[in-house]
Parts: C-alpha cells; structure tokens; sequence
C-alpha cells in the first residue's frame, strides 16, 4: 500500500501494531495508557489508506458517542484532516473521501447492527472498546459478522479494556487459552495478540496524570489503574447482584425509586431508575445516566427524559443544583443523609436483590468493584472505599425514604 504522509504522533509501543493482522487483538492495561488513542489512530490511518472498514462499537451505543465516536474525530481534526471525511451523525458514520468507512454502533442496538453495510467492500476490522462490558456471546456474533469478504485483506477483531478482573470471561478465554503469566506484557502469533500497556508507555500524559496514577493507593485499584494488571477483588461489598435483560419488563416496572448523584468535571452526573418489589426484596435497576460536563439545564432535560414526572432523590449537598432542576420542571428533592447513613445504606441494600439491566453498564462497573477500604494487612476495614460510587451512592439516595421506615421498625 502507498504510504501514506499523515502526521500522526503514536506512542512508540502500538507503532509496530499499525501493521498487525491477528485475526484477534487485544490491548488491555492501565489507565492513560494511550489504548483508546492509538486504536482510534489506526482506525483513521486504516480507512484514509483504503481497503478496510471498521465497525467501531461498546456494549451500550449511548455511550460510544462520548467515547470512540469523539476519539476518532479528535484523531482525524488534530491532524487537520477533516476535508478528507464527511461526517454522519445521526447514522453515526464517518466516510473517508475515498469511500472507505467508519461506523459507530452499541452492541445492544441489535437493529442497527445487522443492517450495517458499509459503502463499499466488507467489514475488516472491529473494535470493541470498553471490552469487558461485554459477554462471551456478543463477540461470537461479531467474529461471524466478518465472514465473507475481500481474502486479501486480513480480517481483525479488536478489543481494548482495562483489567477489572480476573474472573472475567475474557481472561478465561483468551489468557488463559495462551497461557499467559502474568509478568507476560505481549504475546504475538497470527490467531492471537496480546499487548499490555500502562502509563510508562504513554509519553502524552502530563506530570499530574503520572502522579495521580502513581499516587493510587488502594492496592485493587493501583494494580488494575496503575500497573494494568488483572485484577483479583477480595473485599467486595455486593455480591447480591446479577445482569438480566430487563427491556422486557419495562410496563411492569411502576414502583419507581430513583437517586441522582451530582457531578461535572472530575466526577459523573449519576442517576439510577429502578423498581422496588418491596415483597419479594427485589431492587430492578433499568435505567442509567453516567454523564460528565452537564450543566445543570442540559441535566435536567436528560433526567426528564429518563423519568418523566417521578420524583428523584439528590444528593442535598448542593441545594443549587436541586433547585435548578425544580426550576426545569424536575421534581427533585435532596437526601436527608441521617449519621451512618452510608453505612446503614450499604446494609440495607445488601439484604436485597439486585437485579441490573444489561444495558447498565456503569452501574454493573460500580458494583463490581466497590470495596471495602483494606489496612496495610489488605484487611477490610468498616468503611466502604470512596471511589468509583456514584451510582451506588444514587442508590443510597433512591432508597433513603424505604430504608428509614426499615431501620424504625427494628
Ligand atoms: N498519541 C497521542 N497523542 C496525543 N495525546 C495522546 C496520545 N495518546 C494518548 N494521549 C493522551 O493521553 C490520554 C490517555 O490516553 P487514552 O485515553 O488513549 O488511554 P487509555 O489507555 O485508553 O486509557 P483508559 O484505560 O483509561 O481508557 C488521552 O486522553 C490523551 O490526552
Ligand atoms: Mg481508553
């Protein structure tokens, strides 16, 4: 193929992968390890050369917009390369001028993915980011959506995650299925390629991202975050969750319960719709939204959306937010957050079911790993880690009302 003069800067270690053709290839490891940049730079690269066209796709389509969708826009305007793509954003597709095709799709937009034909040739290439958040089936679907095609060009398929945990089906089926040990950090053969990276590789990230990275304290979290190794989560607080598809349940879901956490820059706006079968001690999680940089108008209009006129319990800590989501025609209301109110929380729900729509894909992250603060001996202490808790904290919020009356009536 013509090489091609883009002036792409790539961290040195994906260089050699821009020429890669195992058939499946991951790239797992730390935080801020350039994964994501370097996958959507290949992407860019791939579809300007001509030949390949990529499905790009995450477990839940609401969030690919936020995610892959902006990382390949970032690629293609930093290296002033917009008047060579049009881009499609209601089809989510960005066409190189040459024909060859980016499209963007959720996994759980069934629809939408069978019907994906790109302008010209087949899909060479998929990349599921976010990897983990997705299960065993869903990428048997997407291997076979390759068949057929240009015998020319190799076919890809391409994930990218961090390392949450070992008990995770991909570590079964691909680590595992290589024999990997874990001080490995690449593994290359045509079927199979494995890379890890972690920040070191990243020569993009500035002094305070290494610092916070280095900083992380929590062992669970500076293994997985830090270093990019594969996660082993004792100390977990829920274990009494489970991943259903509650789509179909939807109509029957009237006794709503919901709880928003707020955020902006550094933490998400969290919201958690559910149903409560007090009876049967059963907490349907159906809905989510886990979205940074909303102003409190643009917030109101999304939880709107999500819960029509119900109420929803805030956190009270910021009484302005919640009454600009009254002015927007929210009925919100702040938390009470009695003394031990986390604690007892966190009791409470454990004496429950919960029951999470697959589509939540935050939530079941959070409740994965939300743990118990460990002493220098890794022991758990009483006091759950403030990390990575935004929606289990909505939770909390969402409840607050049904775990009074509880507590009282002890
Ligand atoms: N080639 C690059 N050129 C410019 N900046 C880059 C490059 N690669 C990475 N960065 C910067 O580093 C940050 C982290 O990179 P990236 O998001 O690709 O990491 P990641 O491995 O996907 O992290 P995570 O595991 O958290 O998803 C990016 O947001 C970007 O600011
Ligand atoms: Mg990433």
């Amino acid at each position: 193929m013509p090489a091609l003069n883009v002036d792409l800067q790539i961290n040195d270690i994906y260089i050699p992968h821009l020429e890669n053709t195992a058939r499946t290839q991951i790239f797992y490891g730390g935080a801020g390890s350039g994964k994501s940049v370097f996958l959507a730079q290949r992407a860019v690269i791939d579809v300007l050369q001509g030949g390949r066209n990529y499905l790009i796709c995450r477990a839940a389509g609401k969030y690919s917009r936020k995610s892959t969708w902006a990382e390949c826009l970032n690629v293609i305007e930093g290296a002033e390369l917009g008047h060579l793509f049009k881009v499609r954003i209601v089809e989510q597709v960005i066409e190189c001028q040459n024909g060859y095709q980016l499209l963007f799709s959720g996994l759980d937009d069934t629809q939408k993915l069978k019907s994906m034909r790109p302008a010209k040739g087949a899909i060479s290439d998929i990349w599921v980011e976010e990897a983990t958040e997705t299960g065993r089936q869903d990428i048997k679907e997407l291997y076979k959506r390759q068949r057929g095609g240009d015998p020319a060009i190799p076919k890809r398929l391409t994930m990218s995650f961090n390392p949450i945990t070992q008990t995770h089906w991909i570590y079964d089926e691909y680590f595992k299925g290589v024999g990997w040990a874990e001080e490995q950090t690449a593994h290359r053969e045509a079927g199979i390629s494995i890379l890890k990276t972690w920040y070191i590789h990243n020569r993009f990230l500035t002094p305070e991202d290494v610092a916070d990275l280095e900083g992380e304290r929590d062992p669970y979290y500076h293994q997985v975050y830090t270093l990019g190794n594969w996660g082993v989560l004792g100390n977990v607080i829920f274990r009494n969750w489970r991943v259903r598809d509650l789509a179909p349940l939807r109509a029957q879901f009237t006794n709503r319960r919901n709880g928003l956490d707020f955020g902006f820059s550094s933490d998400p706006a969290a919201l958690v719709v559910s149903h409560y079968d007090r009876k049967r001690k059963i907490i349907y999680i159906f809905d989510e939204l886990y979205e940074y940089g909303l102003t409190n108008d643009l917030l109101a209009g999304l939880v709107k959306e999500k819960i029509g006129s119900d109420y929803v319990v805030c956190d009270s800590s910021e009484p302005k937010s919640i009454a600009e989501l009254n002015a927007h025609g929210v009925r919100a209301d702040g938390a009470v957050k009695g003394k031990d109110s986390v604690l007892h929380g966190i009791q409470w729900l454990q004496q429950h079911t919960l029951i999470i729509d697959k589509a939540c894909i935050h939530t079941r992250n959070e409740l994965t790993q939300f743990k118990w603060k460990e002493d220098k001996h890794g022991k758990a202490m009483r006091l759950p880690l403030d990390k990575n808790n935004h929606l289990i904290d909505a939770l909390r919020y969402a409840y607050e009302a049904d775990m009074e009356a509880y507590w009282l009536a002890m």
